[in-house]
């Protein structure tokens, strides 16, 4: 028997994430056969009222296969008896139940909720059959993350601990260290001998939506640098892991994100025009909602090579890519003396599209001997028939397979924060207020750290 509590149910990423992919998981037979799913809410409801509440929110193609399993639970987070009817209904179950409980809550919430199901017997310290799930931001900053994290291992050890940075799930992200790692021809050239510079780009086209409140105490920098692009960034420039293993790989990632290094004048904050009228933002905010960083790895592998991570929103479009910008050589050069050659680049496209481009040279055909940039372009999903999976289902399976891989460790998260304070106490300026991307790109080109990217 497995049975997944999940608290939050009745927010965006249940209803929008969380219910879609266990519904897929169930139609290809991926969660164990006796699986039940409590859907955790504070509200005064029962079943039935959980039930329309998801007929209203959700497809009803999307929760076609689950529908049956869900199960709503009241709990009352500030009463002492609060936890009783859940815990009946989870311990009814026998005592070899895995239990995995998902915090889909605000990050205010994680340490008392976790408290809650410690104190109320839910979950035990070190019990191998329960594991707990958080969601992003884990922290606002180094301390905080910290606080939240001694309280966590009061209750739970390391390796009951899942914490969710969703863009590790997406499935070319996941491809990086096949990409590097299974292919010869890259691998050996991947480092400061061949590579000029690697870009990690994440563009949003809407802006903070309604979420003003959440977003203008946070910014660009701490909502995704810390996170989805620094993981990125570790992954594409670590040392290959003795094994492929999430112990193995973590590693090497914390000993990656702990030789990051940043000049004071390398980062470019900014905010898009109109900002400040969004609701719930101050009128007076220096939230930056796009932010370039110039950094560099401080070892021998990429000494000198410029890494830039640039994030933003009310972007042209929604990307999110990680583009290898290859040396010229001397011998091509030395060949064609006259000819203005493209330099070689792989772009890993990771969202929305999904695959991996090679930009190399070639011979115009025809007569002449131009020489011309062509392409060479393998697309992800385009075997799979639409049945590629979205991140969270592949997050979920990997919760109750035990597989914590694609899940941050506490040291990284504490690299990452460390390094994120650094930026916000030593870099950050008045921002620069943009109207566009095109805005962005003319002023950042202007600026000599960023005029080569
Ligand atoms: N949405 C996404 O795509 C997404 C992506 C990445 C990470 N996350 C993270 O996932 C978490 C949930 O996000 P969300 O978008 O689902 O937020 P949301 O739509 O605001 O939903 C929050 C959920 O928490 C419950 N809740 C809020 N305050 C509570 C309280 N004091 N006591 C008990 N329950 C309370 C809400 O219950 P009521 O409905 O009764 O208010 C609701 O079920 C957050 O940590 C967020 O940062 C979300």
């Amino acid at each position: 028997m497995t049975v997944f509590t999940i608290f939050g149910s009745t927010g965006d990423l249940m209803y929008n994430k969380l219910l879609p992919a266990l519904n897929n998981l169930q139609k290809n037979n991926h969660l164990p056969g006796d699986t039940k799913i409590l859907c955790v809410g504070r509200r005064d409801w029962d079943t039935s009222d959980y039930l329309a509440a998801v007929d209203e929110a959700v497809d009803s193609s999307k929760i076609s296969e689950i529908r049956t399993m869900l199960e709503y639970v009241k709990v009352s987070l500030d009463e002492a008896s609060g936890y009783d009817a859940l815990k009946g209904k989870i311990e009814s179950n026998g005592e070899n139940t895995e239990k995995i409980f998902y915090l889909a809550l605000p990050p205010s919430l994680f340490p008392k909720v976790a408290g809650g199901l410690s104190q109320n017997g839910l979950i035990k310290k070190g019990e191998n059959t329960a594991r707990i799930v958080f969601e992003k931001p884990f922290g606002e900053d180094l301390e905080s993350a910290h606080e939240i994290n001694r309280t966590l291992w009061n209750y739970f050890e390391e390796d009951q601990i899942y914490r969710i940075d969703h863009y590790l799930g997406k499935e070319m992200i996941q491809n990086i260290l096949t990409l590097r790692f299974a292919n010869r021809i890259f691998e050996s050239d991947w480092n400061k001998d061949s590579i000029e510079k690697v870009s990690i780009i994440v563009k949003e086209k809407h802006g903070i939506d309604n979420r003003g409140n959440y977003y203008d105490s946070i910014g660009a920098l701490r909502d995704m640098v810390q996170s989805h692009l620094l993981q990125m960034l570790a992954l594409t420039a670590m040392e290959a892991p003795r094994a492929f293993n999430a112990q193995s790989i973590r590693k090497e990632k914390v000993s990656l994100l702990k030789k990051l290094s940043l000049e004071k004048g390398d980062v470019f904050n900014a905010q898009y025009q109109g900002y400040k009228a969004e609701p719930k933002v101050r009128k007076d905010s220096r939230t930056e909602t796009f932010v370039a960083l110039k950094v560099f790895i401080d070892d021998s592998r990429w000494r000198d090579v410029p890494f830039y991570m640039m994030t933003g929103k009310k972007m042209n479009e929604k990307s999110s890519e990680i583009i290898i910008d290859f040396k010229e050589n001397d011998v091509t050069k030395n060949l064609w003396p006259d000819q203005k050659l493209t330099h070689n680049q792989l772009v890993v496209k990771v969202a929305p599209d999904e695959g991996v481009s090679f930009r190399m040279n070639v011979k115009e055909t025809g007569l002449s001997n131009k020489i011309i940039p062509s392409r060479m372009d393998y697309s992800h999903g385009k075997d799979a028939f639409g049945n590629v999976p979205e991140a969270y289902e592949k997050l979920l399976l990997e919760i109750v397979k035990k597989n914590a891989l694609l899940f941050t460790r506490w040291d990284e998260i504490e690299t990452t924060w460390r390094f994120i304070d650094q930026v916000t106490n030593r870099c950050m300026k008045a921002p620069y207020i943009y109207e566009s991307e095109d805005d962005l790109i003319k002023t950042l080109q202007e600026r000599s750290e960023y005029n080569d990217s």
